[in-house]
């Protein structure tokens, strides 16, 4: 096998650029496309491969950019369509992809959709949302839940009926049962299709058909008073309905009109559900996004056993993928804590399937604190003192020395971390050990052997405690990848052979080249992979 025969997404390392947090170049405070595209030169350095960028579109922002107005024009925070134009033509010009994010489930209250079809009972566009009337007894049409806290239903006083919002009310739901929805909605991908970019991530994608009855979720046995308020129900009418998969795989037919793009589907489902959604015969994602890492428990054991379950539930012929963290989920380096972060970096650029890397991990970006007056999150505002609010993993961009960082001229729209003077890229790119030259090394070892992407995965047994090992296979090349969750030093048994090895790369960068016996050593939080040579 040749890397070229392989697809782009297959081999490739997928970056999230949160864009009103990457570079801003217009010194209001909030990042913009054309930050981003002073910044391409550094992704080339880093090494990857594809960058998929949080929503730009036209929005009042109530859910910073999840709450779409027009999706056919970039919000004037962060450019133009010709400053998209030229984003693209440079990312294409350096050999990397360009990725966009779609919000198929909901637009915003301001788009012209919903202003229709809010106009009247009788607007040509009132069945392009949810529309029920109340109870019988007044009051909302059942028992759903906004994801952001409260009713998922908010009245229309003038028409006496209310819409659905599986999140802000400043987010009303699509009516994806509506042909006409799909087909709008179609001709919005072929929008962005024609003009060149190479796929989506799709927002909530599970979400987009409800119960056709708006049945009443089943109340959820486990839910305790600390969790988000969404969680009193098991989401079992509001989400994953069996008919979703015909929209996914519509979705499909249309990138598929294209050559070589690729569909991504955000989805938070268990395993045996999340797999589903490559469709039937593959027709659905391409990638379904794998956010397990995100929410296991971070010890050998358990990590080999999702990784051995996620091997087994993938349809034949599935791409595999996994996710360390987002714009939505707590910092990998918060989750794990530093030394383990560089396990974790080491893990998702060894294992089989495509990788996407959030960014500012590459730095080992914390969480950072933000003070109660300072909140933006509109989930943390309306479910306070529950740490749901995602403004923590959401600081902006830590580049060099300078006052805010490099990532503005301005005070930033979140706070930048403390550690900003020590932890940016300036900085670590000229220290051979940071976590930055170690994300870099792992992405250019990735390319470099191609087993690593796309190799077999096999999992090696080891008496030593907490450590997590495993071997890649392609052809006549193997490699052994050794990850120690544990904070002691550990000795690992390798199986016996005649062929000579040596470590390719260690998590502390300082033994490459080594010989490696059939025990090997590895350090209190180590990662180690083997060559053979
Ligand atoms: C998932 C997105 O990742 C999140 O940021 C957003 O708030 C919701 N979908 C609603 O669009």
């Amino acid at each position: 096998m040749v890397a070229y025969e392989i697809a782009w997404w297959k081999r490739g390392v997928v970056y999230q650029i949160y864009p009103r947090s990457f570079q801003d170049s217009n010194s209001d405070g909030i990042g913009d496309l054309e930050g981003i595209r002073s910044r391409l030169d550094y992704l080339v350095w880093l090494g990857v491969d594809a960058v998929w960028l949080s929503p730009i579109f036209l929005s009042p922002m109530a859910d910073f950019g999840y709450d779409v107005a027009d999706y056919r024009v970039i919000d004037p925070i962060f450019g133009s369509l010709e400053d998209f134009d030229r984003l693209l033509a440079d990312v294409h010009r350096r050999g990397l992809k360009l990725v966009l994010d779609f919000v198929p489930n909901h637009t915003s209250i301001a788009h012209a959709w919903f202003r229709e079809s809010l106009s009247s009972r009788t607007s040509a566009k009132r069945d392009w949302y949810i529309w029920r009337d109340p109870a019988p007894g007044g009051g909302p049409p059942n028992n759903w839940l906004s994801n952001f806290g409260g009713p998922a239903w908010t009245l229309d006083p003038v028409s006496g009926q209310y819409y659905h919002h599986a999140f802000l009310p400043e987010q009303p739901d699509l009516n994806w049962r509506n042909p006409a929805v799909r087909e709008a909605m179609y001709e919005v991908l072929k929008f962005w299709l024609d003009r060149g970019v190479d796929g989506f991530r799709v927002d909530v994608i599970w979400h987009l058909i409800k119960d056709r009855e708006f049945r009443d979720n089943p109340p959820n046995p486990a839910y305790d008073s600390r969790q988000a308020e969404i969680n009193r129900f098991l989401q079992l009418y509001s989400a994953d309905q069996p008919e979703v998969h015909e929209v996914v795989a519509e979705m499909r037919a249309v990138i598929d009109l294209y050559p070589d793009r690729v569909l991504i589907g955000e989805i938070y489902l268990p395993l045996e559900r999340l797999v589903t959604y490559y469709g039937h015969d593959l027709s659905g994602a391409h990638l379904p996004f794998n956010f397990q890492l995100i929410h296991t428990a971070w010890n050998a054991r358990e990590i080999a056993a999702l990784i051995h379950d996620y091997e087994i539930a993938l349809p034949e012929g599935g791409w595999p993928n996994w996710v360390l963290g987002n714009h939505d989920q707590s910092r990998v380096a918060a989750r794990v804590g530093k030394a383990q972060a560089r396990i974790a970096a080491m893990l998702l650029l060894t294992l089989r399937g495509t990788p996407t890397l959030y960014y500012g991990d590459e730095i080992g970006l914390d969480r950072v604190d933000v003070a109660p007056e300072f909140v933006q999150d509109p989930w943390e505002k309306n479910e306070p003192g529950l740490g749901l609010g995602r403004d923590p993993e959401r600081t902006p961009m830590q580049w060099d020395q300078a006052q805010y960082a490099g990532f503005s001229r301005v005070t930033p729209w979140v706070p930048l971390a403390p550690s900003h003077d020590h932890c940016n890229v300036a900085v670590l790119r000229d220290d051979p050990q940071s976590i930055l030259s170690l994300y870099r090394a792992l992405m250019e070892t990735r390319r470099k052997h191609l087993v690593l992407s796309v190799g077999d995965y096999a999992q090696l047994f080891t008496s030593a405690p907490d450590v997590l090992v495993y071997e890649r296979e392609l052809g006549a090349e193997r490699l052994i990848v050794l990850l120690n969750f544990s904070s002691h030093a550990q000795e690992v048994s390798l199986p016996q052979t005649d062929a000579e090895r040596s470590v390719l790369l260690s998590t502390f960068l300082d033994r490459s080249g080594e010989s490696v016996g059939r025990a090997v050593n590895l350090r209190a939080h180590e990662g180690v992979i083997v060559e053979y040579c």
